[in-house]
């Protein structure tokens, strides 16, 4: 894929240069190789939110920002989101290809057989006080992982790297219902072998012993969506944190770890969790002109959560998958809540409002999923830990990507120095 283009960069200063070959994939812009740049020039380059900086070739993945456009391993979100099922979609994303039928009931087994934590990983969650956050819960009980499943796991063998990708995508929603259960006193709950991957993690959050649990099939169609659509995004915040731990030959376990952590933050993650508390603090769709106010206002550290992206400059696609969603989903269960309106009152005004269009802020995927996850009965603090269920999918595929592509390295940023200049050691008496 790489074309025998070259970019010539000249430094007048010193009149060095550098002939930089022009790399291009299966979509998306060319890149300009800089590795030789350093070398050829004795300068870096400088782009501390890697808004111009490709961090690796992947084939996972594909964005196009301006267009609006999100495709995994080459599907249209749209589609996936139409006709794919979670599990589907998490074998799509490892192995690059849509499952045979075999493949698939070869892989759900596989799943479904490896859902239970260890019993001692219980005693984990004892640690904590009872209103401590699911986030902060999950971070650690994932990186638990990586004490139990270390000793005999090679990186470098495919067939343990998959066994991690099992265990991991498995165990996830074992490990997020037991945080939930925790932080309100109820015992946890066994994976159920019998239920499919989502309505079984369902069953681990509300079954109580005392009563058999209604399913609703809706609530499980509905969270399996979300689940598709959060699966993964290219080298967003917490995947480029899982390729830099990963990088390192750091345990699969401590890598997802380390991503959980990384998306945990409202400018990231965290923000389905912020959109909802913003959208109870605003209240009644009168109150929306103020915080579009605020949000415009630069001496206000108020942003509006769920608006924003830094690639899509367009309607994130699964926003308006979302959006569509609400109504359906609300409607199906009976639920009316007013953040509905207030949200879409939010969004209205903020289309039409000139600070948002000259920045081409929209609705990103976090501004309406809270919305169906209160409808299903999850408190808002679990918000995140269900986008964090999903995108393990991609965190690991993408640690097992950067593991199977030859020459991978160490990743090793540099920096501009602003500290002191060199200087001497002074005794105390002479500061
Ligand atoms: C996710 O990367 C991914 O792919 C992430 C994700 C994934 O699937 O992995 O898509 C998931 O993280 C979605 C984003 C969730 N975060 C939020 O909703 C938090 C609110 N959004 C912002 O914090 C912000 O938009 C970011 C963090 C999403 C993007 O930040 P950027 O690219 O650094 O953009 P910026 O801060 O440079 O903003 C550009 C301008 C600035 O104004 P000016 O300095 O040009 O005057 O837009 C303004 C910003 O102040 N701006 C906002 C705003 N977001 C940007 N102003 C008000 N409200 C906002 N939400």
């Amino acid at each position: 894929m790489s074309d025998p283009k070259i970019v010539k960069l000249v430094d007048e200063s010193s009149n060095r240069s550098s002939e930089l070959p022009l790399i291009s994939g299966t979509l998306g812009p060319a890149c300009i190789d800089i590795g030789t740049l350093y070398k050829d020039t004795g300068h870096f380059t400088y782009d501390p939110g890697y808004g111009s900086t490709a961090s690796t070739k992947s084939a996972i993945t594909y964005i196009d920002g301006d267009q609006g456009v999100l495709l995994y391993r080459g599907y249209p979100i749209e589609q996936l989101a139409e006709k794919s099922s979670f599990l589907e979609v998490a074998y799509l994303l490892l192995n690059g290809e849509l499952p045979k039928p075999t493949e698939f009931a070869t892989f759900e087994h596989d799943i479904t057989h490896h859902t239970m934590m260890h019993e001692a990983q219980k005693n984990f969650f004892q640690g904590f006080h009872h209103d401590a956050h699911p986030m902060a819960m999950l971070a650690a009980a994932v990186a638990s992982l990586s004490a139990f499943y270390h000793d005999d796991l090679d990186v470098e063998n495919p067939s343990d790297r998959k066994m991690a990708a099992i265990r991991l995508i498995a165990k996830m929603p074992t490990i997020a219902a037991a945080c939930y259960r925790y932080s309100i006193g109820w015992p946890m709950r066994y994976p159920r072998n019998n239920l499919e991957y989502v309505t079984r993690f369902l069953h681990m959050m509300f079954e109580v012993p005392s009563e058999p649990l209604q399913m609703n099939p809706v609530a499980a169609k509905a969270l399996d969506l979300l689940f598709i659509l959060h699966a993964d995004h290219e080298q967003n915040a917490s995947t480029s944190t899982v390729r830099l731990v990963g990088s390192t030959g750091a345990n699969p376990y401590a890598s997802i770890a380390a991503g959980i952590t990384a998306l945990w933050g409202p400018a990231h993650g965290g923000a389905n969790e912020a959109v909802l508390k913003q959208l109870e603090e605003i209240g009644t769709p009168d109150n929306v002109e103020s915080a579009v106010l605020r949000a415009k206002d630069k001496n206000d550290s108020f942003r509006l959560m769920g608006f924003g992206h830094r690639v899509y400059k367009n309607f994130d696609p699964r926003a308006k998958i979302i959006r569509e969603m609400c109504h359906k989903v609300l409607a199906e269960l009976g639920v009316n809540d007013p953040l509905l309106e207030v949200a879409m009152k939010l969004e209205e005004a903020a289309l039409k409002d000139d600070y948002f269009v000259e920045r081409k802020l929209y609705p990103n995927v976090d501004f309406y999923s809270g919305i169906i996850y209160k409808a299903l009965g999850i408190p808002t603090e679990m918000f995140t830990v269900m986008f964090a269920i999903a995108r393990t999918a991609g965190w690991i595929a993408h640690w097992i990507e950067q593991h199977e592509t030859p020459g991978s390295r160490i990743g090793r940023p540099r920096q501009i120095y602003t500290g002191a200049d060199v200087r001497n050691y002074t005794s105390g008496d002479k500061r």
